[in-house]
């Protein structure tokens, strides 16, 4: 196997090709030499399967500030408010930038066609293609970037570390699958925008690739990491009994869509008087709740009151996916049931996406930029990553190069993966995936989650021995499974994603981020 190191240099350096990354990478287009690096292609992106949409107050009867308080209901207390204000006014401006560029967002002769979603007071999320909002949006940035000559995109390259001294960062290492040999990516400026976490769950919306590796990296390289106990899990899942999961959009809701539980009983009033348009958190855990009272795994949703040729046009997508799975979306009830879909906290960011580490920011869902507060309001996660990206871009732009970056490659060699880890890498893998769904779903109790970091800690010294491409993935899932779970264990309350048996009640004292940063002690900030 060839060890040959390819050097890169850039002015931007981008790693991640979902749409936070790509719309990085239109933003330094015009300003120098940028770079996107993604482990897989571009259309593997989590972004890519996004259905819902882009909430953006862009409707004459709406504004910005209704937007700001429905995002701030949704935080539970912990949303940063000049954060959100960005989000929310900023984002009207991205959102009309790219229909200036030519996106084409579902419109007819009054103008654009908005949905609403839970926790939203006004219809505000724009769509594209019906229900295949991410594919269009991925497509239409794909198209943007190559045809630009300042942007280079390396896909099947996967970032193994990112150089820094703790104090700077420099750049990145990665492998590249196609070439099978090792980059060397130099920046002053290098964007983190790797996704969530999500596939760390066993029921998930999330590709596989959603993996946290992000996380994994910049906590490394010493980056603050924060609010990693909240993990959104989207309510209406489909749950089929071949073990198949595919999204049904809260759009579907939006639209007049029932819950019912497994007895055929609509439930939500018991719940919220907001019923199936309530906060996912309320809608998952109530659902969660209906399931365990029925002793059944799955809830239903019901859209046979509504007008069948509507919901095949405007849902054809899922119409498809539910077809395929022997179920008619507009007559049958569907089975549903929550699972883990976004990772609300990451590598904590300032206002203009960076880090604490000087040269590396974070931007999209692996960042945790302070909007999300402790559940995600629906259809803000595209917003955010066209606001926080631009942010991260103007930030950088000028910066001037970081300089030599040579020096001892202490990347992890694939040459050294040894066939015989693999056994041990399956088996921690299902075991670490199951004790998260088991333990850090969306109920959780201490003894739990106790047992599991223990296992988790095992795991990561026995984890330290596998060398090569087993030890590196096995290590950066550890990572992110330890940050989730110690932060769900200090978090003694429950509030928004996070809901604990042992303490159903929020309480003021927890009105505070749990940060956590390599070789120093957990903090609280405000
Ligand atoms: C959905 O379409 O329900 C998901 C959108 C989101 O997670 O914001």
């Amino acid at each position: 196997m060839s060890t040959e190191i390819i050097d890169v240099e850039c002015d931007f350096l981008v790693v991640g090709g979902g749409l936070a990354g790509l719309y990085a990478a239109v933003c330094a287009s015009s300003l120098g030499r940028c770079v996107v690096v993604t482990k897989q292609t571009l259309v593997q992106s989590n972004s890519y399967w996004a259905q819902g949409g882009i909430a953006a107050a862009v409707d004459p009867e709406d504004s910005p500030v209704f937007h700001q308080e429905d995002t701030i209901a949704a935080g539970r207390g912990l949303c940063d408010g000049r954060a959100v204000q960005i989000l929310v006014e900023e984002g009207r401006e991205r959102v009309t930038d790219l229909i200036n560029l030519g996106m084409k967002f579902d419109s007819d002769d009054s103008g654009l066609l908005l949905g609403l979603e839970g926790g939203h007071s006004k219809r505000r999320v724009l769509h594209a293609g019906g229900d295949s909002t991410g594919k269009e949006m991925i497509e239409f940035l794909i198209s943007f970037v190559s045809s630009s000559e300042s942007v280079t995109i390396l896909e099947l390259v996967t970032v193994t570390d990112i150089i820094s001294d703790g104090e700077r960062c420099y750049g990145v290492w990665g492998y590249d699958e196609g070439r099978e040999s090792y980059v060397r990516i130099s920046s002053p400026c290098t964007i983190v925008a790797t996704g969530g976490a999500s596939a760390l769950y066993s029921r998930t919306t999330n590709p596989e690739g959603a993996s946290g590796e992000g996380i994994s990296l910049a906590w490394r390289a010493g980056a603050e990491i924060s609010d990693m106990e909240f993990v959104q899990f989207h309510p209406t899942v489909f749950s089929g009994k071949k073990g198949d999961a595919f999204l049904l959009t809260e759009a579907i809701r939006g639209e007049g869509a029932y819950l019912l539980n497994a007895r055929g009983a609509r439930f939500m009033e018991h719940y919220s008087s907001l019923l199936e348009l309530a906060p996912r958190d309320v809608v998952s855990k109530a659902i969660h709740s209906e399931m365990r009272s029925c002793g059944e795994d799955y809830v239903y949703l019901d859209l046979s009151h509504m007008d069948p040729g509507f919901v095949r046009k405007r849902f054809s997508n899922i119409d498809r996916l539910c077809r395929d799975s022997g179920f008619d979306l507009a007559k049958d009830r569907i089975p549903v049931a929550p699972a883990a879909h976004y990772t609300i906290g990451g590598v904590r960011t300032s206002l203009m996406g960076e880090t604490n580490i000087e040269g590396l920011y974070a931007c999209g869902e692996v960042s945790n930029t302070g909007v999300h507060g402790a559940n995600r309001l629906a259809s803000n996660s595209l917003l955010e990553c066209m606001v926080f990206a631009k942010r991260c871009v103007d930030s950088a732009s000028g910066r001037r190069h970081a300089g030599d970056i040579s020096g001892d490659f202490e990347g992890f060699m694939l040459a050294d993966t040894r066939e015989a880890d693999a056994g041990f890498f399956n088996e921690a893998k299902d075991s670490i995936i199951g004790g998260m769904s088991t333990h850090l779903g969306i109920v959780r109790e201490r003894e739990g989650m106790e047992e599991f970091v223990a296992r988790l800690e095992e795991f990561s010294s026995a984890a330290r021995d596998v060398p090569g491409w087993f030890g590196f993935k096995l290590g950066t899932m550890l990572d992110v499974c330890l940050l989730v779970a110690r932060a769900a264990l200090l978090r003694k309350e429950s509030r928004g994603a996070h809901m604990r048996s042992d303490h159903p009640e929020e309480h003021s004292d927890y009105e505070k981020h749990l940060v956590f940063r390599k070789n120093l002690e957990i903090y609280g900030a405000d």
